[in-house]
């Protein structure tokens, strides 16, 4: 994860991944309209404004209210070639007809959190600091890792270890947490990594990863329906691209790879543009450790 610096000290910064190659991949033109589906902190959408002038348009959709805020004042030079809009990438159809929109040049999505969201310890989307179970990208939603830690019923807590962190001590986790919970309400990140922790024999800590790592990743694409919402965007994308519209999608862990190369390979109306997955240099990992996980699918819609 890169680090965002110190934000008594200095605005916030996520450096963003594959940028030349999502960039070049999208290749953006003069008078194109792209989509940013997770603006994040703007990098890439920069990068594309860049791209695209003098007279292209981003429109970007982002969850997090603060990174919104963020995102819009740092490319408000671009004047009104930026817009944005506070909610899921899951909606852009419904965002774009509101701007009388039916389609568009190009989609990118770089998914998962950003620094600004893993480094903030009141997100709760670290083990590493302590903090509420939250895990929400999008504060004005219901469900939160604590809900779901202290109410799922034992088999739906193993479920999602399993399904959505593929960890293969679900079960053992699951009934841990369900005794704990009994004794004491499970409601900060500390006390569920302990938890985790503890419910697995060392031998079978993981060597290179934290031992609750892939919990906490089960969490939160639990808490934030990542799944769903990358299922239903690829479900609808041919139905805003332009004929040669691209879209770029860059995903950091298996269950959201294999699910755009799926997805991707069993639309007819979508020309495969990477063959393989293009994954970071070893230059980018160095200066980036968040980009070694990083995988950018892209494709094009035939015309
Ligand atoms: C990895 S960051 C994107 C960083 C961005 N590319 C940049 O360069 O600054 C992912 C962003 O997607 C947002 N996000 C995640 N799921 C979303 C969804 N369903 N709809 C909209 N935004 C989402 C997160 O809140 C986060 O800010």
């Amino acid at each position: 994860m890169a680090k965002s610096s110190d934000p008594k000290t200095s605005p916030p910064i996520h450096i963003p991944v594959l940028l030349d190659e999502a960039t070049q991949l999208l290749a953006p033109v003069d008078g194109g309209i792209y989509v940013d589906g997770t603006l994040g902190l703007g990098g890439h959408s920069e990068k594309i404004l860049q791209l695209c002038s003098p007279s292209g348009q981003v429109i970007g959709f982002e969850w997090d209210a603060n990174a919104l805020e963020l995102a819009t004042k740092r490319l408000s030079p671009f004047g009104q070639r930026f817009s944005a809009q506070h909610r899921s990438y899951s909606e852009i159809m419904d965002g774009l007809t509101e701007m009388g929109i039916q389609k568009v040049d190009g989609v990118l999505l770089d998914l998962g959190v950003s620094s600004l969201q893993f480094d903030n310890e009141t997100r709760g989307f670290s083990f590493q600091a302590d903090g509420p179970l939250d895990m929400r990208m999008d504060r004005r939603r219901h469900s939160t890792a604590e809900k779901i830690i202290n109410n799922f019923s034992k088999d739906d807590l193993a479920d999602i270890f399993y399904y959505f962190g593929e960890e293969r001590q679900a079960r053992r986790i699951a009934s841990h947490i369900v005794e704990e919970r009994k004794k004491e309400y499970i409601s900060t990140t500390s006390h569920l990594a302990h938890i985790v922790s503890s419910s697995i024999p060392k031998k079978f800590h993981p060597r290179k990863i934290h031992v609750a790592t892939k919990v906490f990743q089960a969490l939160r694409i639990a808490v934030n329906e990542e799944l769903d919402n990358l299922t239903a965007i690829l479900d609808f994308i041919t139905k805003i691209l332009t004929p040669g519209g691209r879209v770029c999608i860059i995903t950091f862990h298996s269950l959201e790879d294999r699910l755009v190369k799926w997805k991707f390979r069993d639309n007819s109306l979508l020309e495969i543009l990477t063959k393989k997955p293009v994954t970071a240099s070893d230059e980018e990992i160095k200066m980036n450790p968040r980009s070694r996980s990083a995988k950018l699918r892209a494709a094009y819609m035939k015309g």
